[in-house]
């Protein structure tokens, strides 16, 4: 999620960070801060915002170092402040570490530390690897054996940095989950989480797999597994150009997010599904779980695709745990002096946690004396630090205006919360487990939609020139057809609306005829036959239909003019799957169009105004 660069070797590496840094900034970033070793002594620099603040802070100084390393952060625990900002050190400040990704057992880790006599700083997951690294260090020989002795009692997600003043020659870096990549140079050595900082100086590149732990100086590299076994890397030569490595050599920041969502969801779920127990555990809900437990009514607010997400989630709260769930548009919530009373529970839901509606629906609901929960991306953003409680959706940044990544992610977290809440309403274990099973088992079936993209493609050239376009679902596939539609809307400029199939027929029905494609979501699920019915009525007036269905629906063949397969899911968690078709469809539909997906006519990433 956050950018990490590091060098050593006979330049100053002052500047080929900051520049580095500032490569990988692209992204959006919260804070920023290097590490060096100069004069023997280790000396760490950093600050919230972004490069730019950084280097205001560096100003003058005479920053001079043959080794250094550099972050940016995506904040996951703990604010984006001065203090969490990496890199962070040591009780004796001799080692410095730089991280991207999440410790899932640092709780744990952090207990066991503090007991020894650990004064740990932030609230950071990282300063605790660094802790662990210091209790190894003072039992190995080297930082290189410290580092990947402290890593086997890791579990999470990294990409690493660690240097140490006892060792003023070397930088340990390490991979599982995150990426990091190894620059070479002539009497020079480069690393980091994205070939995007090292290409202004080498081309000849390193990849490390998860597992992998390097040890850099300025002439070598070594490079072992966390069990110790040494491995020989094959060298390759970067050959595409720089906008090309910011998207990860994806055309677009939209189609790179659209197929970010198997980790991103991954990273939804990560540390908080307990699949054999069949239920979630929910760190950020621990201080209002007992009201939550209690809740009467559950009222969800949100806009655009965020409020899509919460109509999935009414779905899945009402089925799973009983309570009944309103949802409503930020925007009316704020000014239609809405009902709260004692035992409502107010959920918001947003990416950017800035959405100015959404901020003030939440003002709105803490005035009127609710709980108020936020399901938010952004960490440290306004919405998440006025809300009571919350989950963060940890998607990673979302770049492209149009909303995909994160859409799947808010739904994954509504069905972690669903899940939870459900168990203490008398879900059944082995219910539970079947639903952790499926939940855990979306990255895959995610992924494997990716196959069906030319085919989409296809599709989207056939339909490029249309003018309008319908999309239908029933239950909770119903708020899938909404996010359809406006993907399709935002980023090709074709008109659609979505609708649920059933209510067609009262009045939509009169717009079908051989110029106009409708798109059904048509998972086996139990209204399957209701759906098909509907199919028959759009093809009985010559409607042009595009099924989303399952890979084992023959059926569907004789009835649609094109079929996209998805994998079978349990049917609450179908919007996951169902949604990526639709995102690909919209995507190709705008392309063809010659359409700017990333940034689409008249809109704007966060919407901060009324
Ligand atoms: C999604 O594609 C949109 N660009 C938009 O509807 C967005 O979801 C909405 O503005 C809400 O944003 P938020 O999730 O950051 O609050
Ligand atoms: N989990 C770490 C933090 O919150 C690293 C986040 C990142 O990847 O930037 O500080």
């Amino acid at each position: 999620m956050c950018g990490i660069v590091g060098y050593v070797g006979s330049r100053n590496s002052v500047p080929i960070l900051i520049e580095g840094l500032q490569r990988l900034e692209y992204r959006g970033y919260d804070s920023a801060g290097l590490a060096l070793i100069q004069d023997g002594s280790l000396m760490v620099i950093k600050k919230a915002g972004k490069v730019v603040d950084l280097v205001d802070l560096i100003g003058d100084a005479n920053l001079c170092s043959h080794l250094g390393i550099g972050h940016t952060r995506w904040a996951t625990h703990g604010e984006p402040n001065d203090l969490n900002a990496h890199p962070h050190w040591d009780c004796n400040k001799e080692i410095a570490i730089i991280h991207n990704g999440i410790i899932e057992n640092y709780a744990t880790l952090k207990t066991k530390l503090e007991h020894d006599g650990h004064r740990i700083l932030t609230a950071t997951d990282t300063e605790i690897l660094v802790h662990l690294i210091e209790e190894m260090y003072k039992r190995a020989d080297d930082l290189f054996t410290a580092v990947r002795l402290a890593l086997l009692e890791v579990e999470g997600a990294y990409g690493i940095l660690v240097i140490s003043k006892r060792e003023p020659d070397k930088i340990v870096a390490a991979r599982k989950g995150s990426p990091l990549v190894i620059g070479l140079g002539e009497n020079e050595n480069l690393v980091a989480s994205d070939a995007a900082a090292l290409v202004d100086h080498t081309r000849q590149v390193v990849y490390l797999e998860d597992g992998e732990v390097a040890c850099l100086t300025a002439s070598s590299f070594v490079t072992k597994t966390i069990h110790d076994q040494e491995i020989i890397k094959q060298v390759e030569e970067i050959s595409f150009d720089l906008e090309q490595i910011e998207k990860g050599g994806y055309e677009h920041f939209m189609l790179k997010e659209i197929h970010e969502q198997p980790e991103s969801i991954r990273n939804s779920l990560r540390g908080r599904l307990l699949v054999h127990d069949g239920t979630a555990k929910l760190g950020g809900l621990e201080p209002v779980l007992d009201t939550l437990y209690k809740a009467q009514r559950i009222i969800i607010t949100a806009c655009g695709t965020s409020w899509h997400a919460a109509l999935v989630g009414k779905y899945m709260l009402e089925q799973l745990t009983g309570i009944p769930v309103e949802v409503d548009y930020a925007s009316e919530f704020r000014y239609r002096n809405p009902v709260i009373n004692p035992g409502d529970v107010v959920f918001v839901i947003s990416q950017s946690g800035e959405t100015a509606d959404t901020l003030a629906a939440l003002r709105e609901a803490k005035s009127k004396g609710a709980t108020a929960i936020g399901i938010v991306n952004v960490v440290g953003s306004t919405i998440a630090r006025e809300t009571d409680a919350g989950v963060y959706i940890h998607a990673g940044p979302e770049i492209g205006v149009a909303s995909t990544k994160a859409f799947t992610s808010q739904i994954t977290v509504l069905s972690l919360i669903s899940l939870l809440l459900g168990r203490n309403r008398g879900l059944p274990q082995d219910q539970g487990c079947k639903l952790a099973n499926d939940l855990q088992s979306l990255p895959e079936k995610v992924a494997k939609i990716f196959g069906e993209a030319s085919h989409i493609q296809d599709i989207a050239e056939e339909f490029k020139h249309a003018q309008n376009f319908i999309y239908l679902g029933r239950g909770s596939n119903f708020p899938t057809a909404l996010e359809g539609a406006l993907k399709l809307k935002e980023i090709s400029y074709i008109h659609a609306e979505g609708y649920p199939a059933a209510e067609m027929k009262h009045g939509p029905i009169a717009l079908i005829d051989e110029n106009m494609p409708v798109v059904f979501i048509v998972p086996k699920d139990a209204i399957y036959e209701k759906v098909l019915s509907n199919m028959q009525e759009v093809r009985a007036r010559k409607g042009r239909i595009i099924a989303v269905a399952n890979e084992d629906d023959r059926e569907i063949d004789s009835l649609a003019d094109h079929v996209i397969r998805v994998p079978r899911t349990y049917s609450y968690f179908g919007p996951v799957v169902n949604s990526i078709p639709l995102q690909l469809l919209a995507y190709y539909i705008a392309i063809a169009r010659g359409c700017n997906v990333d940034q689409p006519r008249n809109l704007a990433k966060s919407v901060t105004v009324e």
